[in-house]
């Protein structure tokens, strides 16, 4: 949501669930393949069928597998004692563990546990696997992760694919920050049950969760600054209709290049769509101490927020804001401005707290509740969004977006209060917005979004068509009528075609990216999806976006090394 003002063109925060749900993949964890394989037709056929395949992989990984134990002293007495009844002496030492176990004597239980793998033939690796794995526990239960790790390792030599065995082995590295080695066993965990056991799905997205968190937060870190597409940019400031940068640009008179310098420049480059100039012509101005040194300085902060340059936004705009000398409305820019980047930095209060300055300094500035109402509603605080809306649109009723957008947070008002009479009337209002304003192509791509939430696909996507009339370089559109496909027809294809087309128009479009790259996990064709994957990360406005799309792709390298490791073929899926 690199602009929350433009959540509804981008479709980035509105999607991020509609695109799991439409895809088929549960939440974060993009095991879209392996659910659909096990929920399909198919249904437990196949879930046998890719046990079996599993166990193939699993025996052959046992039988090259040698194990050592450590001073298990029984090749001495091999001749004298027969292996079955060593095996037995194992077993009565491990129900004696078990009983200390339960009774919460669990240095007990380790001894007895110790004893049954000393006296277990090497054979036995299935009983084995049950000791270590006991042991496991026992340690568990003492906060002894690494003794924990290990047992569970040895447990998973003799028997691949031990369930219990990398549960435990998952929560253990949880535990001492080995995320990759505890996602990796979770997902072993998962495909070996079919995805079916809730509790193992849970632990598993809250993994994907974490590691994409460190990843994200590394990643952000070192992250090197990206301009975003023409469109994106000027989707960002068609939110804005009391700015006072841009309303003065549109004002300005052309005048020959050669002769501009500093803000000047600036305004130029703005209005030839020349973003890369931008910042350097500010700086200029601001070094100077020209004329317009506050005007380029919201400026400068403007595209450091687009480019993810948080860290200067932040400067440029604290500089404005806190110089009581400067004209309100500029400061009031800023402020709209400052909290929308404090959204993205998941600091709702201080965002709250900035747009309620703003809304002190100019109460009758529209833009400050259309861009507080995107925040309430990123916020899940429909009631308050819808609030701002009415307020924003009260003061400036033929804004077509603040419009548009007052329209789709009443809907989804009506839809939680699940009052279907609100819903109709909704619905006739946004029949309205579009008759209203007909060059207004967010008009048509909310609209068509609730009409797919409302199951009208055709009328949905006559609206996205128009919308690609009015802007045809809008390449979220695309990706739209390709969720749109998959809902309405299942037609993958005709849904990759799509989605291939807004990313040949934008190769900047992360929502492209994101969606193509949760359909090919669902085809399980799990490397081109870390590939695109991939190329969504660094487009990522914000460290929960990026985490989010770091989830996505560790997700699939996880099922894929699982998979190949297993002997799991991954290629001979034809999607949904
Ligand atoms: C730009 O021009 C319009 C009309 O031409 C005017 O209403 C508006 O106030 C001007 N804006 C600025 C910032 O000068
Ligand atoms: C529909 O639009 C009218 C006029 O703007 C407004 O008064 C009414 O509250 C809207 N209906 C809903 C359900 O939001």
């Amino acid at each position: 949501m690199a602009a929350p003002s433009s959540v509804g063109s981008t479709g980035t925060s509105w999607s991020k669930w509609h695109v799991a749900l439409i895809v088929g993949a549960p939440v974060a964890f993009g095991i879209g393949y392996w659910y659909l394989r096990q929920s399909g037709n198919a249904g437990s056929k196949e879930k046998r069928s890719l046990a079996d395949r599993s166990k193939g992989g699993a025996s052959s990984i046992a039988a090259t597998s040698q194990i050592s134990l450590d001073g298990t002293g029984t090749e001495d007495n091999a001749e004298i004692q027969s292996s079955e009844s060593l095996l037995k002496k194992a077993l009565g030492c491990k129900t004696v563990g078990n009983e200390h176990f339960k009774a919460g004597r669990y240095e007990d239980a380790i001894k007895s546990y110790n004893q049954a793998i000393e006296f277990c033939p090497k054979e036995n690796t299935m009983d084995l696997a049950t000791f270590y794995q006991n042991r496991a526990a026992a340690y568990e239960q003492l906060k002894m992760y690494k003794e924990v790790q290990e047992d569970c390792s040895h447990a998973l030599e003799l028997n691949p694919k031990y369930v219990k065995a990398l549960q435990r082995r998952a929560k253990a590295c949880e535990l001492t920050q080995d995320l990759p080695q505890s996602l990796e066993d979770i997902t072993a965990a998962c495909i070996l049950e079919g995805f079916q056991n809730q509790n193992t799905l849970l632990t598993a997205d809250r993994i994907l969760k974490e590691l994409g968190k460190v990843h994200a937060k590394e990643a952000m870190a070192n992250r090197k600054t990206i301009m975003p597409s023409k469109h994106f940019i000027k989707t960002y400031f068609s939110s804005f209709i009391e700015d006072p940068i841009t309303n003065s640009i549109k004002n300005e008179s052309d005048v020959a290049e050669a002769d501009l310098r500093g803000f000047a420049q600036a305004q130029n480059a703005f209005k030839k769509l020349n973003f890369e100039e931008i910042v350097p012509a500010c700086t200029e101005e601001i070094e100077s101490d020209g004329d317009n040194k506050f005007k380029a300085l919201v400026l400068r902060a403007t595209f450091y927020l687009l480019m993810g340059d948080h860290v200067n936004a932040l400067k440029d705009f604290e500089t404005v804001i806190s110089d009581e000398s400067i004209d309100a409305k500029l400061r009031v820019n800023a402020l709209i401005k400052r909290a929308s980047l404090y959204m993205q930095l998941e600091q709702p209060d201080k965002s709250i707290e900035d747009f309620n300055q703003a809304a002190r300094l100019d109460p009758s500035n529209s833009d400050v509740y259309h861009h507080r109402g995107q925040v309430h509603l990123l916020m899940e605080k429909v009631k308050e969004a819808m609030d701002d809306f009415k307020a924003a649109v009260s003061l400036n009723p033929n804004f077509p977006i603040a419009y548009v957008q007052k329209c789709y947070t009443d809907y989804r008002y009506a839809f939680q209060s699940h009052d279907m009479e609100k819903m109709q009337e909704v619905m006739k209002n946004f029949t309205l917005a579009v008759k209203k304003f007909p060059e207004c192509s967010e008009c048509y791509t909310l609209f068509a979004q609730v009409l797919c939430d409302q199951q009208e696909y055709e009328k949905a996507d006559s609206y996205f068509r128009k919308a690609i009339e009015v802007e045809p370089e809008n390449a979220a559109v695309y990706v739209h009528r390709g969720l749109l496909q998959l809902q309405w027809t299942g037609d993958v294809n005709k849904a990759i075609e799509f989605i291939t087309q807004a990313l040949k128009m934008d190769d900047r479009c992360e929502f492209g990216y994101e969606t193509l790259g949760t359909i090919e996990v669902q085809r399980g064709n799990l490397k081109h999806a870390v590939d695109l994957f991939d190329k969504a990360i660094p487009l990522a406005k914000t460290e929960l976006e990026m985490s989010h799309l770091f989830s996505l792709r560790n997700a699939a390298v996880a099922q894929a090394s699982v998979a190949e490791k297993m002997g799991i073929p991954l290629t001979s899926a034809t999607g949904p």
